[in-house]
């Protein structure tokens, strides 16, 4: 099922500067896809679009069918949660706690519902701790932690994340992506954007490759492998994509790494050597 279509997307910044032209994509629900692409290339200017941060200038985008247009906007946002790249774009109250409540208040739930999920929420993103805290005393990653708790919090149908692992550290980094696999494998639609090619190869299914404002090519993971896309992109093809090249298994990640040289016996032999 497509959970995104985004037909001959074309956007200009109202300077003129052209930053996507003519993008046509499909994203799948329940599946993680990948944006990269060099700076500049229009990825934070396409998620903007995914929720109506930026208005359609031409061409049409749709979520689950819905066209994201300024008379739809309340339904969109509802099924879209997107996290900006700066977190204090994204945080504005006096307290960590009424931020993350803002989202789930705005639903009109009710206010032991709303309590239950802010904090189930922080608890996720383990920054009870900071509750009472304004945000703009906290650190980067800190910020970015409480932003993503008030998306979560409002449990929306398509997650879409800019750029969502850059300032936090590697364990919670970690943390993060197994709270997303998990929200993933309950159905959730996750787009994010990343400049890691090593991690978009690891923990993505789809990816979308972009320059100068264009889709140069989108697809499964294995497209990081394709040396000549990749140099069009210029990007590097990922580390694990480079050393299992020719292998009929590809691993994706350095646990599946180290389990295929141990059992073909390279890991073995090398240690043998050593
Ligand atoms: N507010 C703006 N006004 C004018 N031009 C802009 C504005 N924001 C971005 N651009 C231009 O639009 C193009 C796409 O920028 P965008 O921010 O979408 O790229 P990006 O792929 O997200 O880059 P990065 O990896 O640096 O985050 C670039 O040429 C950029 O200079
Ligand atoms: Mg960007």
């Amino acid at each position: 099922m497509i959970a995104i279509a985004i037909k001959n997307l074309s956007y200009h910044y109202p300077d003129r500067t052209p930053a996507l032209l003519d993008i046509n994509l499909q994203v799948k629900r329940g599946l993680k896809t990948a944006i990269l692409g060099m700076n500049g290339s229009g990825k934070t200017t396409l998620l903007y679009h995914l929720n109506g941060v930026i208005p359609v200038e031409s061409g049409e985008v749709q979520v689950f069918g819905t066209p994201v247009v300024k008379e739809r906007i309340t339904e969109v946002r509802r099924m879209v949660g997107l996290l900006f790249d700066n977190p204090d774009n994204q945080l504005f109250s006096t307290t960590l706690r009424n931020d993350i409540a803002f989202g789930p208040r705005n639903l009109r739930l009710e206010p032991a519902l709303v309590h239950r999920k802010v904090e189930e929420a922080m608890q996720l993103l383990s920054i009870e701790d900071l509750a009472d805290r304004p945000p703009y005393c906290l650190s980067l990653g800190q910020k970015k932690r409480a932003a993503i708790a008030g998306l979560i919090s409002m449990e929306p149908q398509v997650l879409v994340f800019d750029e969502p692992f850059s300032g936090l550290d590697p364990a919670l980094g970690r943390q993060f992506r197994e709270l997303l696999d998990e929200l993933v494998s309950g159905g959730c639609t996750l787009v994010y954007s990343t400049h890691d090619v090593d991690l978009a190869y690891a923990w993505a299914d789809e990816v979308v490759l972009m320059h100068s404002g264009r889709v140069l090519k989108s697809g499964p993971v294995d497209l990081l492998c394709d040396e000549k896309t990749m140099m069009r992109a210029n990007l590097p093809v990922p580390l694990l994509g480079r050393l299992f090249q020719g292998w009929n298994e590809k691993p994706r990640t350095l646990e599946e790494a180290l389990n295929l040289m141990g059992s073909t016996g390279l890991a073995k032999g090398k240690r043998l050597q050593a």
